[in-house]
């Protein structure tokens, strides 16, 4: 049972389950920590989590070998060292669960090619690999007609939804905290579950839900002032970041010529760094910028020193247990051992049922 604000009523005394992920490309973000990982914090304690680190879906755009798997073992000490407890938690990496690649071979017969490649994402990333600049450009014309495009538009990026689907759909999850750029993907999750069930008559899969404790999905802009902070726009903070790459990143980030008039509205770089502010300064503080902007007296460098001090406050922390936690392969290889484990048990039994459903059964 939950109330309007998706909150699990503490009547409940099975514990709802909790599934997310985070690709393993290079290190963790800002963007990555508010939209997801410190939910994943705050959720731990009342919930049956199951969190994992995405290799293969960090696959579909080919990265070196060695440079996935040092990825992998980043995210691991990263989310360990933000406070993850494997034993509140699973925590586990995508591949050591070989359930879900064949479940995704399963899913996929039910998932059509036109609504994956009409997927924002899809989009983005086939624009991008194909050096297609504007709006209106055709990429299936592209991908179908023109020979070289061929490999640099790979399949596993168009089904990369059908593969975050049964990442869900495998646990049977009610929760995925996610940011706001995978609420797309989580739509076509609930889609692909009712499909299954109507499709074949059963009442198996649930339809998931993000998880913001009641607000809205968030955006955690960039330093660039342009819109998300994500590592393939190059405007990032890391976590891992030390304090004077850190504040030398905030010192440069885009702002404008100031305020011209009272009261006026912030230019898109200056809103982004009041949302930064949001995110990690006291209330008091923020208004006192706000203030500032608003009468004109701002001095956007005093700010951006406030605004890096307070990062590094929850930063700098982490970063130190990072440093620790990732220099100890013992204990990063038992963590998600036991987390493997535990995950692969939870998938193989909806494997087994899936399969049974589908019709693939023993002679
Ligand atoms: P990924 O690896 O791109 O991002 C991991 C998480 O971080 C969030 N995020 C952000 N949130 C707010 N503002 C930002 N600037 C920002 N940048 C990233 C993302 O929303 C995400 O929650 N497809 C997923 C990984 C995945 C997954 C899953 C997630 C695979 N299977 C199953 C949940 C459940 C992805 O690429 O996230």
């Amino acid at each position: 049972m939950t109330d309007q604000n998706n909150t699990p009523s503490q009547a409940d005394d099975k514990k709802k389950i909790v599934v997310s992920g985070i690709r393993s490309t290079g290190n963790l973000h800002l963007g990555n920590y508010y939209g997801a990982l410190s939910k994943f914090l705050r959720m731990q304690d009342d919930y049956d989590c199951r969190f994992f680190i995405a290799d293969l879906h960090a696959l579909t755009t080919n990265p070196d070998p060695k440079q996935l798997h040092e990825s992998v073992k980043n995210i691991l000490a990263e989310y360990l060292a933000a406070g993850l407890d494997p034993e509140k938690s699973t925590l586990y990496v995508q591949s050591d669960v070989p359930e879900i690649p064949e479940m995704y071979l399963l899913l996929n017969m039910h998932v059509g090619i036109g609504e994956l490649m009409r997927t924002a994402s899809f989009k983005d990333k086939a624009r991008k690999a194909l050096g297609l600049t504007g709006e209106g450009d055709e990429i299936e014309k592209e991908i179908i007609g023109n020979e070289k495009s061929q490999a640099r538009v790979n399949a596993g990026l168009l089904t990369y939804p059908t593969l975050m689907a049964v990442d869900i759909l495998i646990h049977h999850a009610d929760f995925v905290p996610v940011g706001k750029d995978q609420e797309q993907h989580l739509e076509l999750t609930r889609r692909f579950a009712r499909r299954f069930n109507s499709f074949y008559g059963v009442d198996y899969f649930g339809e998931p839900v993000n998880f913001n404790f009641g607000g809205e999905a968030l955006k955690v802009p960039g330093l660039d002032g342009s819109g998300k902070m994500g590592k393939s726009e190059g405007n990032c903070i890391y976590l891992i970041d030390d304090e004077k790459t850190l504040r030398k990143k905030v010192m440069r980030a885009v702002t404008d010529e100031g305020p011209k008039e009272p009261n006026q509205k912030p230019s898109q770089p200056v809103e982004n760094l009041f949302t930064l502010m949001e995110l990690v300064s006291e209330p008091e503080v923020v208004k006192h910028y706000r203030d500032a902007y608003a009468d004109m007296s701002i001095r956007y460098g005093d700010m951006k020193k406030q605004l890096a001090e307070d990062i590094l406050k929850v930063t700098l922390p982490i970063r130190e247990r990072i440093l620790d936690i990732r220099s100890n392969d013992e204990y990063l290889s038992k963590v998600v051992r036991q987390g493997a484990e535990r995950a692969r048990a939870f998938a193989a039994d909806t494997l087994k049922d899936v399969r049974e459903i589908m019709g693939i059964r023993k002679i």
